[in-house]
Parts: C-alpha cells; sequence; structure tokens
C-alpha cells in the first residue's frame, strides 16, 4: 500500500471525519454490540460488533497506515495479539525465535510447546537465528530491539533468509513503534504490537493490535479474531486513537531524553553497563551492585516502580522479579539477562530532574 501523507498527518488526523452521518470531527464511539439492518438481506456493513464496531474501524485504518500496511485488527491486549497472530499456523508448526524475548511471550510459547501445539527453537543472535532456519521452519518470531537486552535485529535479512526456506516472519515492533521501524516493508509477513505501550502512551489502555499486508493472511486472522472474540472494546479503540495522535512527537521527546540519560548512566560510578540503541525511549542498564537494588527502586521519587513501558510517565522494572519472572534464572543467566540489570521506560518528564532522581537513587 502506498502512503499518501507523512506520519506525523497520519497519526494527528487519527479517527477524523470517519462519522459521516453527522460530520463530526472526532470519531463517535460506538457502543451498540447490534446494528439495525436497513431491510431483509441487507447490512450497513456492520452487523454485531465482535465482527466490527465503526471506532474500532476508524482505528484500524489508522494503524494500518502507519504500519505501510492493508490491515491492522485491534485487540484487548499485546498477549492476545500475540495469540491471534499465531491462530493462523497449523498444529505441530516450527518456530524460531530470539532469545531474548518479552517475559509474557516467553511464557505462552512454553504453554504451547507443552501442549504439543508447536516447538519452538531459541537464538541468542541474529547469525544463530539464520543458522536455525531450515525447510522446516513454519514461523520466525522476532522482538527487535529485544527485551530487555536491546540487542537490535536486521529485519530485512531476516526475512530473505525466512522466505527463501518458505517460512513466514512475525515482528513485534513494540518497542520502536512505527516512528523508528516499519517492519512490513522490510519484509514481515505480520507485525503485532502491545499498544498498551508506546502506541497508547499513557499508561491507561490494555490493547494490542495485529498487521498485515496479505490478504489471505487477514482473511484467516479475521476468521479467528471473529470466531474467538480477542476484541478491544469501543471506549478504549478511542482512547486508543486519540494516544496516536501524539505518537511522534512523544517518541521524539523520549529518545531526546533517553540519549541524555544514557550518556548519564554511562558516567555514573555504581553503573557497570548501560544497554541503549540510540533511539527510543527504552534503556537497560547493569548496577556494579546488585545488593543495592531494593534501596535504589524503593528511593525513586520521580520514576515510578513499576512494570510496562511506553507511558509519558517514567518508570523503572526490574525483569527478574517483574517482567521476565517466568523465565527460569538460570535461563535467563546463559544469554545475559542477569540479576544486577534495571529497565528504564524513558517518559517525557523534564530531563534534569530524572537525572536529579536517578542520581539519588543510584547513590543510595
Ligand atoms: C514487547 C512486548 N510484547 C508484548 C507484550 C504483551 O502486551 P500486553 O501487556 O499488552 O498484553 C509486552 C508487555 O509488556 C511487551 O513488552
Amino acid at each position: 500500500m502506498t502512503k499518501a501523507y507523512q506520519l506525523a498527518t497520519i497519526l494527528a488526523q487519527a479517527g477524523i471525519k470517519s462519522d459521516d452521518a453527522t460530520g463530526s470531527l472526532v470519531a463517535p464511539i460506538h457502543l451498540s454490540t447490534t446494528y439495525q439492518h436497513p431491510e431483509f438481506g441487507k447490512s450497513t456493513g456492520f452487523d454485531y460488533t465482535r465482527t466490527k464496531n465503526p471506532t474500532r474501524s476508524a482505528l484500524e485504518e489508522t494503524l494500518a497506515k502507519i504500519e505501510q500496511a492493508a490491515y491492522a485488527i485491534a485487540t484487548s491486549s499485546g498477549m492476545s495479539a500475540v495469540v491471534l497472530a499465531f491462530s493462523v499456523f497449523a498444529y505441530g508448526s516450527k518456530v524460531v525465535a530470539a532469545r531474548d524475548l518479552y517475559g509474557g511471550s516467553f511464557r505462552w510459547f512454553n504453554n504451547q510447546e507443552s501442549e504439543g501445539r508447536f516447538s519452538v527453537t531459541y537464538a541468542n543472535t541474529e547469525e544463530e537465528m539464520i543458522a536455525a532456519i531450515d525447510e522446516s521452519t513454519d514461523v520466525v518470531y522476532v522482538e527487535t530491539p529485544t527485551n530487555p537486552l536491546m540487542v537490535e535485529f536486521d529485519i530485512a535479512k531476516v526475512a530473505k533468509v525466512a522466505h527463501d526456506k518458505g517460512a513466514k516472519v512475525l515482528v513485534d515492533n513494540t518497542f520502536y513503534s512505527p516512528v523508528y521501524q516499519n517492519p512490513i516493508p522490510l519484509g514481515a509477513d505480520i507485525v503485532i504490537h502491545s499498544a498498551t505501550k508506546y502506541l497508547s502512551g499513557h499508561n491507561d489502555v490494555l490493547a494490542g493490535v495485529v498487521i498485515t499486508d496479505n490478504t489471505e493472511l487477514f482473511e484467516t486472522l479475521m476468521y479467528h479474531y471473529n470466531t474467538t472474540g480477542p476484541n478491544l472494546s469501543p471506549l478504549d479503540s478511542y482512547l486508543l486513537m486519540r494516544g496516536l495522535k501524539t505518537l511522534k512527537i512523544r517518541m521524539e521527546a523520549v529518545t531526546k531524553n533517553a540519549q541524555e540519560l544514557a550518556v548519564f548512566l554511562d558516567n555514573h560510578v555504581a553503573v557497570k553497563e548501560v544497554l541503549y540503541t540510540g533511539k527510543g525511549g527504552m534503556i537497560s542498564f547493569k548496577v556494579k551492585d546488585k545488593g543495592k537494588i531494593p534501596a535504589l527502586l524503593n528511593s525513586l521519587k520521580v520514576i515510578s516502580f513499576a512494570e510496562s513501558l511506553g507511558g509519558v510517565e517514567s518508570l523503572m522494572t526490574y525483569p527478574a522479579t517483574q517482567t521476565h519472572a517466568d523465565i527460569p534464572a538460570e535461563v535467563r543467566f546463559s544469554y545475559g539477562l542477569s540479576d544486577n540489570l534495571l529497565r528504564l521506560s524513558v517518559g517525557i518528564e523534564d530531563v534534569e530532574d530524572l537525572k536529579a532522581d536517578l542520581e539519588q537513587a543510584l547513590s543510595k
């Protein structure tokens, strides 16, 4: 699909002028679960809200455009987006996935493996991933940058190898958002997001999205969506649309703050290592003394000690006991997710306040 307008324009105008009946500029929140038929055998295009809802459709139109794809399906959470995306792959499918991935996705992969639904081969690096893809591979699953070690994978390179072997590519684009990365033009077959994070941006919506440019995949996804009902509600669809309008300026603001904080942390005597790619708002860092982590987290004042990421408020997460707690310690340690690692989701506060907060917390 050709991109008609620049990203900032598409975002700012999310959902507007979608209601011809009234001319309402902002997309209305359509709460009705059902729609009256004009006459027998005729439909307005909307029959029942699990299948299609006008507020959700307005949102999905924007979500597809910003990922330069033809189709988007808004779901009730990032995890329901992951599960929906995998519904297109047959029982017994073989998956190759990056080892460093969101703990909830790992937990679900484990569960699926234990039930024999599919098998997963994990790769620590891009090279290992490419070497692991063969003719028996059905799906390659990439979260880039990885979570929380912030390693970038080359989507175009992985997609080329996967397609040559007949596999499909799924990318979780939650961390970079379409502001910094569009996986579909790079070769991904399906993109998912936890829209709870940057897309909505205010820590007040739980949502997900599945995006594809492939009509056949879209039809299969819609069959499963309509059958199992992991829908985003009209109110949350509206809130997500509202959050999207400022996505670009929020991403630019968090990047500016994060670039400065990465340098600050890198120069700090209590910090051993900083993991930051140079764009986006996610920074992981390892402290020299892991025994000081409880005092550090307890003393934060501006930054909140909380799970999640991608909002305007800065959050600090301890992956070992929070987001990645379901990954056994020996597995985590084997790929570098150590107990001295903290993850910072940088918000849009004044960077001097964030620095001062980190300074006082790191000196505890
Ligand atoms: C990269 C990534 N993917 C998926 C998810 C799952 O999303 P949700 O919490 O919206 O279900 C998360 C949640 O933290 C995440 O960080």
